[in-house]
């Protein structure tokens, strides 16, 4: 039988995923699995592979993976089409505008620059606001870029606001909530329909147990 393919996001998801999928009863990769470099591991009829939090969506898109768990930041950026059927109640966050200190807010004929992880979902805020601004992509560690003036703003994910706090940025607007969620591929949705509709229900069961305890 074909191996069921799932994405792991390997960034700021890691841990929880493993954990929800873990209650979910899967085998994941072991700690120590996960201090060598390998990125695939097959465990169970599954091939769990680990990849970049933005490239999950990208996987699963392709259909180079049939399912993965991706943040809907990246689910946006990637205007990815694969199907959403569970959101997790873990890494729920906000993208939101941040200015340096004293930067004005956005306007139609504003002069602002804004560094960001997510050129085309802040091209769509400022589109669907009619404000305009210089969007200067950045890889990470973007707050940095208001702090050192390489911008006067951000659009970045703001979890406990730390970052912003001690950086002395200032939030300004939000541009979307954020939540994690289980993307299955639209053509594993139809060729492996057992096996997804098995995850789907495994994954659907642990959330709502931990939302209830
Ligand atoms: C994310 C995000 C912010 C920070 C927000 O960065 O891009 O920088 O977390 O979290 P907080 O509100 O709890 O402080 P991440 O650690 O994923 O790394 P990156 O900056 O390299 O993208």
């Amino acid at each position: 039988m074909k191996l069921l393919r799932i994405a792991i996001p390997k960034g700021r998801l890691q841990n929880e995923t493993l954990l929800a999928l873990a209650a979910a009863g899967y085998e994941i990769p072991t700690a120590a699995d996960l201090g060598t470099r390998k990125l695939v591991f097959v465990r169970d009829g599954i091939e769990w592979i680990l990849v970049k939090d933005a490239d999950v969506p990208v996987y699963v898109e392709h259909g180079a993976a049939d399912a993965g768990v991706a943040g809907l930041d990246q689910i946006l950026e990637h205007e990815c089409t694969a199907y959403q059927p569970v959101e997790f109640p873990f890494g729920r966050c906000r993208l939101m505008v941040i200015g340096a200190p004293g930067a004005p807010g956005l306007t139609r004929d504003s002069l602002a620059k804004i560094a960001t992880k997510y050129p085309r979902v802040t091209r769509h805020y400022l589109e669907t606001r009619q404000l305009r601004a210089e969007i200067v992509p950045l890889a990470g560690s973007v707050e940095l870029a208001a702090v050192l003036n390489l911008t006067s703003h951000v659009v970045d994910l703001v979890e406990t606001g730390e970052t912003v706090r001690v950086h002395h940025l200032e939030i300004q607007d939000l541009v979307a909530e954020i939540s994690p969620r289980l993307i299955v591929g639209r053509n594993a949705y139809r060729t492996e329909a057992r096996r997804i509709r098995e995850l789907i229900a495994r994954i659907e069961e642990t959330c709502n147990a931990s939302a209830q305890s």
